[in-house]
């Protein structure tokens, strides 16, 4: 498995590789390809269906955890903590130790510095996000354009930093400032719509294989289209239903 200690160890030396899974199937097949594996809460809306995270759930968390560590021995999974399960310590703590129970190796928190560090007081590794934060953002745009907002993502990077997390996702902010912030803080980051100069990069699977078509943000590259060939499938198979062809006597019992 890659250690944190690994993960930690590439920023500036090798790119780390992210990428989101929410099942077992999913999980095997990306295992001994990406360093982590993230259960986001971007579960909400690419699996479950709803128009954004905030209704996600621990219970939605965990089983989703627990199915990726059914499927991924090698990768380091990272459980996403979902909106108001650490608006404190207590909660953060708890809720923390059931996707580690789950099979999380580290939890990602938004923002909160003060609950990063009590959590890793805790010997749990923490992994931040700043930027555009979906979990409590109101404008869904590129953040930190102007100076003032840029200066504050600096400090809230420095901030998550000091209180020892492993690594810091930078979510959607100009390339120059995420270059900026990853030259200026210890722990490895990993950007999504961040540029070229992050430590490592990560993308919601769904997004980079054409199954979420709700809407596609700039940063993301589809490198395959899965709802064709679903599709496609979908409309072979219920054509020979309905014309008898399948089961043929290939599929049939004798
Ligand atoms: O939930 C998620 O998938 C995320 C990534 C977009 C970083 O937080």
């Amino acid at each position: 498995m890659a250690s944190i200690q690994q993960i930690k160890s590439m920023k500036g030396k090798q790119k780390i590789v992210m990428l989101t899974a929410y099942d077992f199937p999913t999980a095997r097949l990306m295992d001994d390809i990406v360093d982590i594996i993230l259960v986001g809460d971007s579960l909400g809306m690419v699996v479950l269906g709803y128009e954004n995270t905030t209704k996600v759930t621990m219970q939605d968390m965990a089983r989703a955890t627990e199915s990726v560590a059914r499927g991924a021995k090698n990768a380091l999974i990272v459980g996403d903590m979902p909106v108001g399960t650490y608006k404190n310590e207590k909660d953060a703590l708890k809720n923390a130790n059931l996707l580690l129970k789950a099979g999380a190796h580290a939890v990602k928190i938004e923002n909160k510095p003060e609950i990063a560090e009590f959590l890793v007081k805790n010997d749990i590794e923490v992994m931040g996000h700043i930027g555009l934060t979906p979990q409590t953002i109101t404008n869904f745009k590129v953040q930190g354009k102007n100076e003032e907002d840029a200066k504050k993502l600096l400090e809230e990077a420095e901030a998550m930093d000091k209180a020892k997390c492993f690594s810091l996702v930078l979510e959607c902010i100009p390339m120059q400032l995420a270059e900026k912030i990853t030259k200026s803080i210890s722990m490895p980051t990993i950007g999504i719509g961040a540029g070229i100069h992050c430590d490592g990069q990560v993308l919601v699977t769904h997004d980079i294989l054409g199954l979420f078509d709700a809407f596609k943000p700039k940063f993301v590259k589809r490198y395959a289209n899965l709802s064709d060939i679903m599709k496609k499938s979908f409309e072979q198979y219920a054509k020979e239903v309905r014309e008898a062809k399948f089961p043929s006597d290939e599929y049939s019992f004798h």
